[in-house]
């Protein structure tokens, strides 16, 4: 096993920096996933970690063995794409103990190997199967045995779980985390699904056009997203908007006026808002952290200097498991909230919305930054 170092690596082609200038440190052991949308440069990434692919500048370690220009089959690396190519006519055995062979492995070797392979994905009793006659999650673990026999350094996975129905990918992403635990290997994976992200690693890296944007633990990014991009990426249903908030001040107090709603603004952000002079604001709220009045069971406390409650009409209900999403508007302002089932809404129906202010992110209109992050920048 090894950590991965990548020290400012790019990758430029003619038209596009598919990468440009990434930093990360992966430690030894670590499963951490790279996430971000389509054409982002993840596949690059890790096409480079694997030496498939050179970089344009900068260099990849492998903990204090510089790799830059080592050759692919010479890293130590396992991969598993997303058509993860496996060879149609050869039986499960004879797949996941293809690398060995091709690697000269002396034959008990390859035995022993296969044996542990077939018992760590699970594929017991399908050994002599054909590849046709296996389902597409068996395929899929004949695909993680054939690159987890080469007892690997590293452990790339690329959007491995993308060809699967849904029910089978939550399936997968379970076992994945079960294959990590008991093998522990350095595992880099890349997704632009962010729920698989969020539930799969310790840690995520996310990206938007070929720079790091932020890294972190699930709970952290998703609660302090650096940016207005991964505060809207990551999470589903994603974090409401509200665009040109003015800021008003009264005695002492800050309150966001948009579009004749008006809350206040949680103390913890007065100062990057005088400091930067903002007039206005962009405001993001989680659809959880919007609540129906009724159900909080703090209204009686409200204090009157607090404005932590918005007028908003019902458009339409959709049930989705313990809760219902509501879609609201108030003008043209247009709101996603996320309400208990058993909470007696209908739609048309004036609503007081709680807002939870402790929770509501508020970003630079220009940067898109998050004010939140204003003493570090
Ligand atoms: N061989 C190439 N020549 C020119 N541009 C390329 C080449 N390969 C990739 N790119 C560009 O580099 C950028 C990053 O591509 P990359 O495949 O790394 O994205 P990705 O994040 O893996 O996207 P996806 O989620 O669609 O797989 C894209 O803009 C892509 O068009
Ligand atoms: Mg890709």
């Amino acid at each position: 096993m090894a950590a991965v170092t990548l020290k400012n690596l790019s990758k430029m082609y003619a038209k596009v920096a598919a990468n440009d200038n990434i930093n990360m440190k992966i430690e030894e052991g670590e499963f951490i996933t790279l996430v971000g949308p389509s054409g982002c440069g993840k596949t690059t990434t890790l096409r480079m970690i694997a030496g498939l692919l050179s970089p344009s500048s900068g260099s990849i370690f492998f903990d204090d063995e510089d790799v830059t220009h080592t050759p692919t089959q010479n890293r130590g690396i396992g991969m598993v794409f997303q058509d993860y190519a496996l060879f149609p006519h050869l039986n499960v055995w004879d797949n996941i103990g293809f690398g060995l062979k091709i690697q000269k492995y002396p034959k008990d070797q390859v035995k022993q190997r296969v044996r542990q392979g077939v018992e760590m994905v699970n594929l017991i009793g399908l050994e002599g199967r054909a590849l046709s006659e296996l389902s597409g999650g068996q395929r899929q673990r004949v695909a993680l045995a054939r690159a987890l026999v080469m007892e690997p350094r590293v452990f790339l996975l690329d959007e491995p779980l993308s060809n699967l129905d849904a029910k089978l990918r939550l399936h997968m992403r379970t076992e994945l985390k079960r294959i990590h635990k008991r093998i522990g290997v350095t595992t880099i994976y890349v997704t632009h699904d962010q729920v698989e992200a969020m539930t799969l690693s310790n840690r995520v890296i996310i990206m938007l056009d070929g720079k790091i944007q932020q890294k972190g633990t699930p709970k952290e990014v998703y609660e302090k997203p650096i940016n207005r991009f991964v505060g809207g990426f990551m999470g589903s249903p994603p974090m409401n908007f509200l665009e040109n908030c003015e800021i008003i001040r009264e005695n002492d107090h800050l309150f966001l006026v948009v579009k004749g709603i008006r809350f206040s603004v949680p103390r913890h952000f007065y100062r990057a808002i005088e400091r930067l002079n903002l007039s206005t604001v962009t405001t993001g709220i989680r659809p959880e952290d919007l609540s129906d009045r009724n159900d909080a069971v703090t209204s009686q406390y409200k204090s009157h200097m607090l404005d932590d409650t918005i007028e908003m009409t019902i458009d339409v209900i959709e049930p989705i498991g313990a809760n219902k999403l509501l879609d609201l508007y108030h003008k043209d302002l247009r709101l996603s909230a996320i309400v208990k089932a058993d909470s007696s809404v209908l739609p048309d129906q004036h609503i007081n919305i709680k807002v939870n202010l402790e929770r509501i992110h508020l970003f630079d209109p220009k940067t898109e930054e998050s004010l939140a992050y204003f003493d570090k920048l």
